[in-house]
């Protein structure tokens, strides 16, 4: 019998937070799991700019015909000139881009094209990573490996060692990189240590695959790319894997994009042929909504500047929320240095505490976290912020 040899898997590392919190039936339960943005209400609002943009667009659309491989090539430009700023338009004839499903689509779609292109290239991902990052990456085929990143004793970048490592890869490894708020650890690079590894990066002939899933979520949309615009001047080559997920609300519409700076138009051309292959070979072609609703909103300035502060609000709410729980979290433990809660950027930080006490805090205190301790702050709140601090103290050893 077909599939009868299969057994059944363990729940996802992430998603089966998710899964089992819905299933709990406490009335205190917390969620801190899943990186999903939580308003004072316990909500994920679809931004209001959003919002009028998604009605406008709707009211426009008299089709809804085949788009094609590489999806809206409008949004497509858009997103691209959002991502890298005025460095965009000294790149356009040396860049491909593709639409995709969500920013894990653009990160496959790009290891599939690595790997097709050059079989047995390695992707060099940082330890540690977002728990899907490898199984993603790696079923398309590529060998991956990991550079040193977090120390878990300052809570911060381990820049030298992160930067010594990648300085002995050999030329052509690929470097996966967080462009801002890094998935799980929330520390990332100062703009010195985004330069010093650019210049390694571009002397060693390396080629950094950027994934920027929180563009905004950092500081705002101009500081958090520093470090991508920075490596896109100083090197021939690199990919760029966007998400539309979190700064848009845009979460289940799965948008995203797969841009592919290469060393000539040329061979930009010839890219642009096999992302649209690899693409209609996969799924033929992305969904339309989402693309067509931010390239409407990117393309209307009123809409672009309200979207922007709402943008802030909620990256000012995450730096309220993260302030708060340090605070909470020094008068319970006046020995202990939570500096690192503020000082770490976007949703994520990584609480240190072992399978034990994050068994305990699911059974005990109905909180959750992921098996690899983040939490995820937008999910602590005025009303939860001391039981989650009660919690988090009481299971600390
Ligand atoms: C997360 O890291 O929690 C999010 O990126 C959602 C996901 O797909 O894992």
């Amino acid at each position: 019998m077909i599939f009868a040899n299969l057994e059944q898997l363990p729940p996802d590392p992430i998603l089966g937070v998710t899964a089992a919190f819905r299933a709990d039936p406490s009335p205190d339960k917390i969620d801190l799991g899943v990186g999903v943005y939580r308003d004072e209400k316990g909500e994920t609002p679809v931004p209001a700019a959003v919002r009028e943009a998604e009605r406008a667009m709707l009211a426009a659309q008299r089709t809804k015909t085949y788009v094609g491989p590489a999806g809206n090539l409008e949004f497509n430009r858009l997103i691209v000139e959002m991502a890298l700023g005025p460095v965009a338009a000294g790149l356009r004839e040396r860049t491909a881009t593709i639409q995709t499903v969500g920013g894990c689509g653009a990160l496959r779609l790009g290891a599939e094209l690595i790997n097709a292109s050059q079989p047995g290239s390695v992707m060099h991902v940082s330890d540690p990573t977002w728990a899907n990052h490898e199984p993603l990456l790696g079923s398309s085929g590529l060998k991956l490996a990991r550079y040193p990143y977090y120390d878990p004793a300052a809570r911060g970048v381990s820049f030298e060692a992160m930067r010594d490592h990648v300085a002995g890869l050999p030329t052509g490894s690929i470097v996966l990189l967080h462009g801002c708020c890094h998935n799980p650890t929330g520390a990332d690079l100062s703009p010195g240590e985004w330069q010093a590894l650019g210049d390694v990066i571009e002397s060693r002939g390396l080629v950094p695959f950027v994934d920027l899933a929180y563009q905004g979520f950092g500081d705002d949309v101009e500081t958090d790319v520093f470090g991508l615009r920075y490596l896109a001047t100083r090197v021939p080559q690199m990919l760029l894997a966007v998400s539309c997920s979190k700064n848009f609300g845009m979460y289940r519409e799965r948008t995203g994009a797969l841009a592919i700076v290469a060393s000539s138009p040329a061979i930009a051309g010839a890219i642009a042929t096999h992302q649209a292959r690899t693409a209609r070979r996969m799924y033929s072609m992305p969904p339309d909504h989402g693309a067509a609703v931010v390239a409407w909103l990117l393309a209307d300035p009123r809409l672009r500047a309200g979207w922007l502060a709402e943008l802030g609000e909620i990256v000012g709410r995450m730096k309220y929320l993260r302030a708060l729980l340090a605070g909470r979290l020094s008068t319970r433990r006046q020995d202990l240095d939570f500096t690192w809660v503020t000082q770490h950027r976007g949703m994520f930080s990584l609480t240190g505490l072992d399978a034990a006490a994050i068994t305990d805090l699911r059974d005990r205190h109905h909180v959750y976290l992921p098996p690899d301790g983040r939490i995820n702050v937008a999910g602590v709140s005025e009303a939860n912020v001391d039981r989650v601090a009660d919690s988090l103290v009481a299971v600390m050893r």
